[in-house]
């Protein structure tokens, strides 16, 4: 399988708990590096967009507003098929169905305070990673 790199976010809920180490560890134990790593606050115009294509769904607007509700970590993370590899170790959307082990199942608190997002897909890895780094910001 090739190495790939897909966009993670640590989301307010873990920023909140001070859980940004125990959830990189997960990363790292799994066999994803990060390659890249920010801690910043969104403004309601960047969560918008970067969810932009969830505009139509019931819970944009909640998610905007959670996603602005404090700081979260972006990061790249990079590793043999990383995309499908993030997914697995961040478990299923909604924490009730996330198989143990996994971060949304350990450290969620809602489907919406889930803790974790990752790019789902090579292509939104590609558009998400650029929405938040440079090429020369990401050190593999
Ligand atoms: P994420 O992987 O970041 O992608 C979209 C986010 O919307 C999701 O994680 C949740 O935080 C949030 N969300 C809230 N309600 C729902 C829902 N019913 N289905 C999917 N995502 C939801």
């Amino acid at each position: 399988m090739a190495t790939e790199r897909t966009l993670s976010i640590i989301k307010p809920d873990a920023t909140r708990r001070n859980l940004t180490g125990k959830i990189i560890a997960k990363f790292e134990d799994a066999g994803l590096k990060v390659v890249a790593s920010r801690r910043i606050r969104l403004s309601q115009a960047d969560a918008e967009a970067f969810y932009g294509v969830h505009r139509e769904r019931p819970f944009f607007k909640d998610l905007v507003q959670f996603m602005i509700s404090g700081p979260v970590v972006v990061q790249v993370l990079e590793g043999e098929g990383a995309i499908a590899k993030n997914r697995e170790v961040m478990g299923a959307t909604n924490p009730a169905n996330a198989a143990a082990g996994t971060i949304r199942k350990e450290f969620a608190e809602s489907i919406e305070a889930n803790s974790v997002h990752g790019s789902d897909a090579p292509e939104a890895a590609a558009n998400e990673i650029k929405f938040f780094f440079r090429d020369l910001d990401i050190v593999g």
